[in-house]
């Protein structure tokens, strides 16, 4: 039987860190670290989402501040909210929740957020960096909570063979990346190849991230195998992942349940890039202060 690795525990200590570290910077003067949160409309999964990230913030002593716009709102508003968060010097973090409606051009939005303060990673500047592997850049929220999950466990990508399943630019392609940086050979699978299962089968390591539920059935994973699953969907009145696990449990070595894997390291990794948005904005008083 699989070992369960807990998202919900590890995020548990990740999250009291930053507690702690936050509740010092405040102790000596500090405004609170400041995250904006923008939603563009009300579709449930997002408003969910949008939720869980406030309160998460809200539990390690980070400010939120919700900007919820109709669904209807034209492109040059929300790119004029936009700058008005670049300027503000209260803001350090920016969180634009994906997918935006269909008017509006979501590449525009994102290069629009400066890089600065793209918590997400989503800017081509930290695609950028995280291809060039320099460790100032933000790495998007669910590759980074992967990452902090495994070397939790002390499992380490390095020399492992990765299949990635699923090739989006929010999982899949910046966490192909990241895996690459740690030393992994990584595959990347999505809908145009031919047979998944011969990538499948091959993995050390296989991480799922296409939001179709089961689609991982324990014939396509190799015994022993780390199996992480990404997906959240809703199959009638319950949530289920990419992974079929209660098959899968009994052939893998280590797997992630859905919910409480993935979901909430990728929530803690996002209160980490903010937190390191504004240890940077105060680099210059806080290298003094820091314990
Ligand atoms: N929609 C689904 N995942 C994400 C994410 O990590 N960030 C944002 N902004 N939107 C999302």
């Amino acid at each position: 039987m699989a070992l369960i690795l807990d998202g919900r525990e590890v995020s548990k200590r990740i999250r009291e860190e930053i507690r702690k570290e936050v509740s010092l910077y405040v102790s000596k003067g500090l405004r609170a670290p400041t995250l904006a949160v923008v939603l563009v409309g009300d579709d449930p999964a997002s408003v969910v989402y949008v939720n869980n990230k406030r309160k998460a913030s809200q539990s390690v002593g980070i400010r939120s501040l919700l900007y919820h716009l109709p669904k209807d709102t034209p492109q040059e508003k929300l790119l004029s909210l936009i700058d008005e968060l670049n300027r503000n010097e209260e803001v350090d973090g920016i969180l634009v929740q994906l997918p935006l409606p269909e008017h509006i051009d979501q590449k525009k939005v994102i290069l629009r957020i400066s890089p600065e303060k793209d918590v997400d990673g989503f800017h081509p500047e930290n695609m950028g960096r995280l291809v060039a592997q320099m460790e100032d850049g933000f790495i998007p929220c669910t590759p980074l909570g992967i990452d902090l999950l495994l070397k939790h466990y002390r499992i380490d990508p390095k020399g492992k063979d990765v299949t990635i399943v699923g090739a989006g630019f929010i999982v899949g392609r910046p966490l192909s990346l990241l895996m690459l940086w740690r030393n992994a050979t990584v595959s990347v699978c999505h809908i145009h190849t031919k047979d998944i299962k011969k990538f499948t089968l091959g993995a050390d390591i296989l991480i799922s991230a296409t939001g179709v539920p089961k689609l991982i059935k324990a014939d396509m994973v190799k015994e022993g195998a780390v199996v992480i699953d990404v997906g959240i969907s809703r199959l009638g009145d319950k949530i289920v992942g990419d992974v079929d696990f209660e098959e899968v449990k009994k052939k893998a070595g280590a797997i992630t349940p859905v919910p409480g894997g993935v979901g909430p390291m990728t929530v803690s990794a996002l209160l980490l890039n903010t937190l390191k948005a504004y240890k940077k904005r105060f680099s210059h008083l806080i290298s003094t202060t820091k314990p």
